[in-house]
């Protein structure tokens, strides 16, 4: 079992099965400013939330886009449990998670301060995110702010940068436990560094087990992949990550027509392919080596060395790599939305394959990408072959941007 600085922790997952319509709600949705809790007490929650204040030993909780390792961003002490807990490097600052505005904007402004006080009309969040905020929050935004000198939060969250990156969830679940708690949450992905985030209970005990003590478990997490990162402090303003938010709809808001892509796409990454395996700079990677097939590539022959075993992941166009289903291929049903089907491979039937479907729609693929890596890691093969998909549109360019940090071979 894992341990946490040399303390090996009972991990226990609690199940939220409270409907989401009571789990709490905005007092008015058109502002955010104050999210209200659920009148029945939700005991699950409750307990994280007396653990999240009292202890330094994170919690795992679920968003809309991945599962999150929470800890109370304005306690240090708490802050640096989720770098032991993920074997996180600390120089890679944490998005904080808030419940209203009326949390974010205490960010905002300094702490006890003696200067004079700040114009209570003008609004401490930044004119530029207005728009952002009003058409995708609650969501999988993540935005960049000034963080104020002093500051409420602990240093060890922004990792010495003078930002802070800020989301407001809208799972109801996350929203309430933050309420709850009464502080924002700093959290990360709750995975084990450098692997797949997870989105489900099951893959955070999976990497966690033994160094945290809650799982809240919500059930899977609806996007999939994890929030846009937007810096709209500079100009013109950038996206940093790819994520649940498109490009193309930021670019719909004022005063963010000019945004630029601050990360590799596929007219800089594919055209350099195939990278050396070994090269790659490792994170969100199964224990497999993946081969990333770009949406151009031809459909690839896939042979297998006798007696190994290869995992694959269809999305648009592959069709079967199996041998017919009436002679080898049998499903393997998996809590997820999709069926592994296992069989012999086709083109060498001495090898055995793991064939996964995520079907041709976007939204289906960005929900069950993370998921069929690790389904097909715990099953043992060694390699995988995934099928890519076209950067453009909706969360694409996200799938994609994980899927060439996954990859120890990119062909395309
Ligand atoms: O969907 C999500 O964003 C999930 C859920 C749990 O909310 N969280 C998540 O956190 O993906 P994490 O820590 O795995 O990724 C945070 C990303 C990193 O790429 C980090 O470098 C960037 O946000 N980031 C955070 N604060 C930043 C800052 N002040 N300046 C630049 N980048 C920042
Ligand atoms: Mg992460």
């Amino acid at each position: 079992m894992a341990t946490n600085g040399g303390t090996v922790m009972k991990t226990r997952i609690l199940p939220v099965s409270a409907p989401a319509a009571s789990l709490g709600q905005f007092a008015d949705p058109t502002t955010l400013d104050k999210w209200v809790l659920p009148v029945e007490e939700i005991p699950a929650l409750k307990e994280a939330a007396v653990h999240l204040l009292s202890s330094s030993i994170p919690v795992a909780f679920p968003t809309e886009t991945v599962y999150g390792l929470g800890a109370d961003a304005t306690r240090s002490p708490a802050v640096k449990g989720i770098y032991a807990a993920k074997g996180r490097p600390s120089d890679n600052p944490l998005i904080i998670h808030v419940s209203d505005l009326t949390m974010l904007r205490a960010l905002l402004t300094k702490p006890n301060t003696t200067e004079p006080i700040q114009d209570k009309d003008v609004d401490p969040i930044p004119a530029i995110y207005k728009p952002l905020i009003k058409r995708f929050w609650p969501g999988p935004l993540t935005i960049l702010l000034p963080n104020p000198q002093p500051s409420h939060l602990a240093p060890e969250v922004t990792a010495g940068l003078p930002t802070f990156g800020a989301r407001m969830p809208s799972s109801q679940l996350a929203l309430s436990l933050i309420s709850l708690c009464g502080v924002p949450l700093a959290a990360p992905s709750a995975n084990a560094s450098t692997k797949p985030s997870p989105t489900t209970a099951e893959h955070v005990l999976h990497d966690l087990d033994g160094r945290i003590e809650i799982i809240l478990d919500g059930g899977p997490c609806q996007v999939g992949v994890e929030s846009t990162v937007v810096d709209g402090l500079c100009d013109p303003p950038v996206v940093l990550r790819p994520g649940g938010i498109s490009l193309d709809s930021i670019k719909e808001c004022a005063g963010w027509e000019s945004v630029v892509k601050g990360y590799k796409d596929a007219s800089e990454i594919g055209s350099c392919a195939p990278r050396a395996p070994g090269m790659k700079y490792k994170h969100y990677s199964p224990k497999a080596t993946v081969v990333l097939y770009e949406s151009r590539a031809p459909k690839p022959a896939i042979i297998g060395e006798e007696g190994s075993k290869v995992g694959i992941i269809r999305t648009k166009t592959w069709s079967s790599f199996l041998l017919p289903a009436s002679t080898s291929a049998s499903p393997i049903q998996t809590s997820t939305a999709y069926t592994i089907q296992q069989g012999l491979l086709a083109s060498s039937p001495a090898a055995e394959a793991l064939e996964i479907s995520l079907g041709a729609e976007i939204k289906d693929i960005a929900h069950s990408l993370f998921s069929a890596l690790r389904d097909l890691d715990a099953r043992g093969v060694q390699l995988i072959y995934v099928e890519g998909i076209e950067d453009e549109g909706d969360i694409a360019a996200a799938v994609m941007n994980r899927l060439r940090k996954a990859a120890s071979e990119i062909v395309g």
